[in-house]
């Protein structure tokens, strides 16, 4: 039987980073299901699809092909009617799209197969909001990682600068503060730690001991 970690928390509390980390050192596949939610949003963005519920969306969703494979480095690749948009969906723009699109409840039941079968037939660490609550309730251990918003928007900031993007703290803090309180207010799958899950907060930890951390509470639960 495969081996299920389920990795839920805030937007920018470092999951993917850390997730990528533990997932190398303890040979998982890494699953980041955030860009599956973006995927979504940049289709429906590109067709001029309003991210609310609508039978324009269902339309939408039952036209569109959403793919995960992964490169020859394991990294994942996300894929959009066969067109890789890994990269594309990494704009802040996106990340306002993903956060609303993911509220539909249609949205989530599409990608809900997807998920579940890549943790029926790997090892995997799943990175997400609601891993542990709704798409794998039954993994071996369940994280909820989170950091407090500040240090959280600072960590996105510094990612984006360095990536040559022209953005500014305060716009990043306010975009934080917003999407938290949208993925915990949906009435969708809102973003809550799973019952039984082993709360981290990197908001005093570095990124070292961040993984440190993650995979030493692995280790204990598994
Ligand atoms: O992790 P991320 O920032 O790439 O996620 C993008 C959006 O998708 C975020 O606003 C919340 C949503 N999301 C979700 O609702 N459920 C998931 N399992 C993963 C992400």
């Amino acid at each position: 039987m495969s081996i299920a970690i389920a990795l839920d928390g805030p937007a920018g509390a470092g999951k993917s980073s850390i997730a990528k980390r533990a997932a190398k050192a303890l040979d998982y596949i890494y699953i980041d299901t955030g860009a599956l939610y973006r995927t979504i949003g940049l289709a429906a963005s590109r067709r001029g699809v309003e991210p609310v519920p609508s039978a324009a969306v269902d339309e939408m969703l039952a036209q569109i092909s959403v793919d995960l494979t992964f490169n020859e480095k394991g990294e994942q690749i996300v894929l959009l009617d066969g067109e890789d948009v890994s990269g594309l969906i990494r704009t802040p723009e996106a990340s306002m799209m993903a956060s609303k699109i993911s509220a539909i409840p249609s949205v989530r039941a599409y990608l809900l197969d997807l998920q579940r079968g890549m943790a029926k037939t790997h090892n995997v660490i799943m990175d997400g909001r609601d891993i542990g609550t709704v798409v794998l309730p039954d993994a071996q251990v369940k994280i909820f990682l989170t950091a407090s918003p500040e240090a959280r928007a600072g960590r996105r900031y510094k990612e984006l600068i360095e990536k040559g993007m022209d953005v500014k703290y305060e716009d990043i803090l306010q975009d934080v503060i917003t999407r938290d309180y949208n993925d915990s207010h949906r009435e969708t799958a809102p973003l809550k730690p799973a019952e039984g899950c082993v709360m981290v907060d990197t908001t005093e930890l570095d990124f070292e001991q961040s993984v440190e951390k993650i995979i030493s509470v692995i280790k204990e639960n598994i």
